[in-house]
C-alpha cells in the first residue's frame, strides 16, 4: 500500500506571510513562509525546484539536500497541483538564472521547512498551458476550477472585478445610487424568448426571469431616485453566438432630467474610464456619432467596424443601366445593387470566390456577381452585358482598379446591407486588413423606432416599446410610422454592439399611442405592463438610460473572440452548464409540487 502522506489539518503557525506574487531583491534575506499549488516541479538530481503558484503569482521555491535534507525529502513525493506551504529565506537568484517574465524572477526561497496542506489527483489537462487550446473546451469547462487557475482566465477574472468594481466607483461618484431589482418577475419586452419559473403557491403560474432590468429602472426613476446602476445578471432564452450567453451581465443605468447628450456623455467618461484603468490607454472623447442610416449606407450593419475602409457603395443607378438582367430586373421591382472592392482580391481563385457566394448565401443574398479588373479589362461572367461608359463609373466609384476584385450583391436593401456588411467584415478579418490595437469607439443615433415585421404583418419595436420617438417626428406616428426615429443609441466598439439605450416615454398618451401601433391591445398593454401606465401617470419625470454588456467589453479588452473566457462558469452553445450537469431532470414529486406534468416527446 502506498504510504498515506502527512497532511497539516489546520494552519496553527502556518499561515502565509506573502503571496506567491510579491517577493523581489526588495526582501532578500528575509523568512518568508508561502502558500500555493505546485505548478511545476523540476528534480535536478541535487537541487528539487518547485514552481508555487497562488493567485497572484509565481514563487520559485528551492530544496536543497545538503542545506536541508528533511524537507527536500518531502519534496520528493509532491506531484503536480498538491497544495503545499514553505517556509525559508529569500535569496537573490545567481546571475544567468533571473527569470525577467516573473515579477519574482529575480528572487528564489530557500526551503527549511515544508508541510503538505492537500494532495491533488492528477489534473485531466496541464495548469501551464497559457491558452488551454490543446484541450477540448468540453473537458475544460468540466472541470472549470481547474481551468480557471490557468493564467490566462485567472488574469481574464481579475480583470473582470476590476472593470466592475471601476464602474461602481464611477457611477457611485457621478451621484448613482446601486439598487437592486427582482429576479422573478414578469415578462420584459426585450425581444429575446423568456426562461419562466413556475410557481409552487400558485400551481400553472409562472414568474419570468428579467431580460433586463428595464421596467424597474424606470419605476425607479418615478419613485425619485434620479440615478440609478446595477451590475446585474439578465436572461434571455436565444441561440446562442460567440458573444451571446443565455445568462449574461449588464452595466445597467437610468438618469432623470436629462437628454441624450447628457447621458452620452457620462457613459462616454465611463467606459473611456473603464479602458484606462484596464488597458492604461487614453481614449479621447466625444466618441464620433454615426446616425443608424449612414452607418447602414456605408458599412451594411448597424455595429460597424470602422476600424477599416472598404466602404459599400451603392451601383443601383448605374447597372440598372446595363444589359445584365440580375441588375435591371433588380432595380425595376424597388431592390438596390450595392458592391464592395477587395483591392489586391484579383488573385482570388473561383473556389475561393464559391465560398464567398456560400457565405453571403447564410444572410439571403441568391447570388454574389464578381468582377475583376485585368490588364485586358474587365472578367466576369456578366463582364459582357457592362458597357464601357458604365464600367468607367462603377470603377470611379468604387475604387475598383487593376488587380482588385468587386464583389457586388442585388436585392431588397436589408438583404444586400446586411450580407455585404458581413462579408466586409468576413474579409476584413481574413485578409489582416483590420489594424491591431486599434479601438474605434462610435455612437449610432437616431435608430428607427419600428421594424415591419413581414411575418407577423405588424410593426415592432426594433429597441424596445418604452423608446421615446424624436419629438420632430411624432407627428408620423400615425402617417408614416416607419419613417419616425427614435431617441436610441448604442455604444459600438470594433464592430460589436457593447452597449444600448433610449430616452424614454415619460408621458402615457405617447406610450399608448405606441402601443396601438404595434398593436398591443388596450387590454394586452394592461395585462402586461399596467403598472408601468398607471407609474407614468403619476408623475414620471423625464428619462432614459443604457446598458453595457460587460462580458462583451472583457471580451474586447482580453483580446479573445469567445465570450466563455470572460465568465466564470458559463454555459456552453447548447445551454448546458458542463461542469453542473444543468438543465437537468428533476424528480417527479418536484413537478407534482409545482402542478406540472411532462409530455413524453
Ligand atoms: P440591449 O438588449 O441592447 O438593451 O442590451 C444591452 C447590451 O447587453 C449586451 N447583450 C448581451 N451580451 C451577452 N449575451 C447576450 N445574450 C446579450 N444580449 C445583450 C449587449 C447589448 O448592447 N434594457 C435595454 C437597455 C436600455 O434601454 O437601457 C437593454 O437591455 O452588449
Amino acid at each position: 500500500m502506498e504510504k498515506s502522506p502527512e497532511i497539516l489539518d489546520s494552519l496553527g503557525d502556518w499561515r502565509r506571510s506573502h503571496n506567491c506574487g510579491e517577493l523581489d531583491k526588495n526582501h532578500v534575506g528575509e523568512r518568508v513562509l508561502l502558500a500555493g499549488w505546485v505548478l511545476r516541479r523540476r528534480d535536478h538530481g541535487g537541487l528539487i525546484f518547485v514552481d508555487l503558484r497562488d493567485r497572484w503569482g509565481i514563487t520559485q521555491v528551492v530544496f536543497n539536500p545538503d542545506r536541508d535534507p528533511q524537507p527536500h525529502r518531502k519534496a520528493e513525493d509532491i506531484r503536480s497541483e498538491y497544495v503545499i506551504a514553505v517556509r525559508g529565506e529569500v535569496m537573490e537568484r545567481p546571475a544567468g538564472m533571473v527569470n525577467p517574465d516573473l515579477s519574482t524572477g529575480e528572487i528564489e526561497i530557500f526551503v527549511d521547512e515544508m508541510k503538505l496542506l492537500n494532495t491533488s489527483l492528477t489534473p485531466p489537462f496541464p495548469i501551464d498551458e497559457r491558452e488551454g487550446k490543446d484541450t477540448a473546451e468540453s473537458v475544460r469547462l468540466k472541470y472549470r476550477y481547474l481551468d480557471l487557475r490557468r493564467e490566462t482566465l485567472r488574469e481574464n477574472m481579475v480583470l473582470r472585478s476590476r472593470v466592475s468594481q471601476f464602474a461602481r466607483e464611477f457611477l457611485c461618484r457621478e451621484g448613482f445610487l446601486e439598487i437592486e431589482t427582482p429576479f422573478l418577475t414578469k415578462s420584459t419586452p426585450e425581444g429575446a424568448r423568456d426562461f419562466l419559473v413556475p410557481s409552487r403557491i400558485q400551481p400553472g403560474s409562472m414568474y419570468a426571469l428579467p431580460q433586463s432590468p428595464q421596467l424597474f429602472k424606470q419605476l425607479l426613476m418615478v419613485a425619485g431616485f434620479d440615478r440609478y446602476f446595477q451590475v446585474v445578471h439578465c436572461f434571455r432564452d436565444e441561440d446562442l453566438r460567440a458573444d451571446r450567453q443565455p445568462e449574461f451581465t449588464q452595466i445597467d443605468a437610468e438618469m432623470s432630467f436629462t437628454d441624450e447628450d447628457g447621458i452620452l456623455q457620462i457613459m462616454e467618461r465611463m467606459i473611456s474610464g473603464i479602458f484606462h484603468c484596464a488597458l492604461g490607454v487614453e481614449i479621447p472623447t466625444p466618441f464620433p456619432r454615426l446616425t443608424y442610416s449612414e452607418a447602414i449606407d456605408r458599412f451594411g450593419l448597424d455595429r460597424p467596424d470602422t476600424r477599416f475602409g472598404m466602404e459599400l457603395v451603392d451601383l443601383s443607378d448605374v447597372l440598372a443601366r446595363t444589359e445584365a438582367r440580375v441588375f435591371t430586373e433588380t432595380v425595376r421591382n424597388g431592390g438596390i445593387i450595392k458592391a464592395l472592392t477587395l483591392k489586391g482580391g484579383g488573385v482570388l481563385s473561383r473556389k475561393d470566390l464559391d465560398d464567398l457566394t456560400g457565405f453571403v448565401g447564410i444572410y439571403g443574398a441568391k447570388g454574389l456577381a464578381w468582377f475583376k479588373s485585368n490588364p485586358n479589362g474587365w472578367q466576369s461572367p456578366l463582364a459582357k452585358f457592362i458597357g464601357e461608359e458604365e464600367r468607367g463609373e462603377v470603377s470611379r466609384r468604387a475604387s475598383f482598379g487593376e488587380g482588385d476584385l468587386l464583389l457586388v450583391v442585388a436585392g431588397v436593401p436589408s438583404m444586400v446591407n446586411e450580407s455585404l456588411g458581413q462579408l466586409r467584415v468576413h474579409l476584413g478579418e481574413k485578409f489582416g486588413l483590420i489594424p491591431e490595437g486599434r479601438l474605434d469607439f462610435l455612437w449610432i443615433v437616431e435608430f428607427p423606432l419600428f421594424e415591419f415585421d413581414k411575418q407577423e404583418g405588424r410593426f415592432s419595436s426594433l429597441h424596445h416599446p418604452f423608446t421615446s420617438p424624436m419629438d420632430e417626428d411624432l407627428p408620423l406616428l400615425e402617417t408614416d410610422p416607419g419613417r419616425v426615429r427614435a431617441r436610441a443609441y448604442d455604444m459600438v466598439l470594433n464592430g460589436s454592439e457593447i452597449g444600448g439605450g433610449s430616452i424614454r416615454i415619460h408621458r402615457e398618451d405617447i406610450q399608448a399611442r405606441v402601443f396601438e401601433l404595434l398593436k398591443i391591445g388596450e387590454e394586452e398593454a394592461r395585462e402586461k405592463f399596467g403598472f408601468l401606465l398607471d407609474a407614468l401617470k403619476y408623475g414620471a419625470p423625464p428619462h432614459g438610460g443604457i446598458a453595457f454588456g460587460l462580458d462583451r467589453i472583457l471580451m474586447i479588452l482580453a483580446g479573445t473572440d469567445s465570450i466563455r473566457d470572460v465568465i466564470a462558469f458559463p454555459k456552453t452553445q447548447k445551454a448546458s452548464c458542463l461542469l453542473t450537469g444543468a438543465p437537468g431532470p428533476v424528480e417527479g414529486s418536484q413537478l407534482l409540487e409545482l402542478g406540472l406534468r411532462l409530455r413524453r416527446a
